[in-house]
């Protein structure tokens, strides 16, 4: 505990020495989220880190989160220097959706509309007319069928299949999955939900269909914080990462949240749902990028140009 302490301390001394500012997501270690809260940064959901982001004035800005997150960050914001605390923090769909199949996957569907989904590189992102997070994209592809659009989707095949089954839109499906949110149980949620029939189930919509078909309320990490917030219900159980748990309680300190089963849940597997790439950001590793400003993220400025337009279409959607 003194060595955290003291690693926290070091980090509030650097951030105000460096004029740099913390944007953490909630699946990132509980010190991360609220030295960002408590040092004038934010802790957030992806939508609204890459808002931040772009429209803080400091000109380092820390991401704490995964590796698209910074690359976003840095698309927005090509002035400044964007750093992380872990520059191989990836993510499962990110890594599952190449740029060069993904391109000739879109050559294949010429007539449809390419939304992307934000967890991807910045080349995909390049091929993309939107790009989406889950706080937005049911919106986004709503206004799009409205308007005549057929869509190609990619890369979460569950989000994808949940906006389809909403809102009745024509869509292609890239087969990606997060390997953490794939992994929660229907038959095993339907057990708890028996054992706690007052708690209301809150889902993350990266889960597969089945799983979602059990949840009251389905949504980004945000929605889901403000479902606690709001539901009429003292007993939750929560099907998304457990890094949420953090911000779920200390929010709401009278209600019980219980983490959803996953296929790994077991007397020796307590915390299986969490993101291998989010826990790789620690205390140590921000304080040292701050103290050396290594871990810094480029983008080739043609691409983060390319790179920007559906960005800035879905900043402009959701303002
Ligand atoms: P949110 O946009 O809901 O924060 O989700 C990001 C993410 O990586 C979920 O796994
Ligand atoms: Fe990617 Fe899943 Fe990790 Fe989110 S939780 S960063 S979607 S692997």
């Amino acid at each position: 505990p003194a060595e955290r302490l003291a690693l926290k301390d070091r980090i509030r001394r650097l951030l105000k020495e460096r004029n740099a500012v913390m944007v953490s997501h909630y699946y990132v270690h509980p010190d991360l989220q609220d030295l960002a809260e408590e040092t004038g940064g934010l802790v957030s959901d992806s939508l609204e880190m890459a808002r931040f982001g772009r429209d803080h004035a400091a000109q380092t800005l820390v991401v704490s989160g995964v590796r698209f997150m910074g690359e976003t960050a840095k698309i927005l914001s090509p002035e400044k220097r964007i750093l992380m605390p872990d520059l191989d923090a990836t993510c499962s769909l990110d890594l599952g959706c190449p740029s060069a199949e993904f391109n000739a996957f879109c050559d294949a569907h010429p007539d449809r509309t390419v939304v992307v989904y934000a967890n991807t590189s910045a080349e995909v992102k390049a091929r993309a007319d939107w790009l989406v997070t889950s706080g937005c994209a049911l919106d986004v592809v709503r206004a799009l069928k409205d308007q005549g659009h057929k869509i190609l989707w990619a890369p979460d095949k569950h989000l994808g299949s949940y906006i389809q089954r909403e809102t009745g839109a024509d869509m292609v499906f890239w087969n990606g999955a997060c390997i953490v949110h794939d992994e929660f149980k229907a038959f095993e949620l339907q057990a708890l939900k028996a054992e706690h029939p007052e708690a209301k189930v809150l889902v993350h919509p990266e889960s597969p269909a089945d799983v979602v078909a059990l949840a009251d309320a389905v949504g980004s990490t945000s929605a889901i914080l403000n479902a606690a917030r709001t539901m009429d219900a003292t007993t939750f159980i929560v099907a998304t990462d457990n890094g949420m748990l953090h911000k779920l309680r200390t929010q709401n300190p009278h209600k019980l949240f219980i983490e959803a089963p996953t296929a790994g849940n077991s007397a020796t597997c307590k915390s299986c749902a969490h993101c291998p790439w989010m826990a790789m950001n620690g205390l140590a590793g921000l304080a040292q990028v701050l103290e050396l400003g290594t871990n810094e993220i480029h983008i080739d400025p043609a691409l983060g140009l390319r790179a920007r337009v559906p960005i800035d279409r879905m900043l402009a959607f959701t303002a």
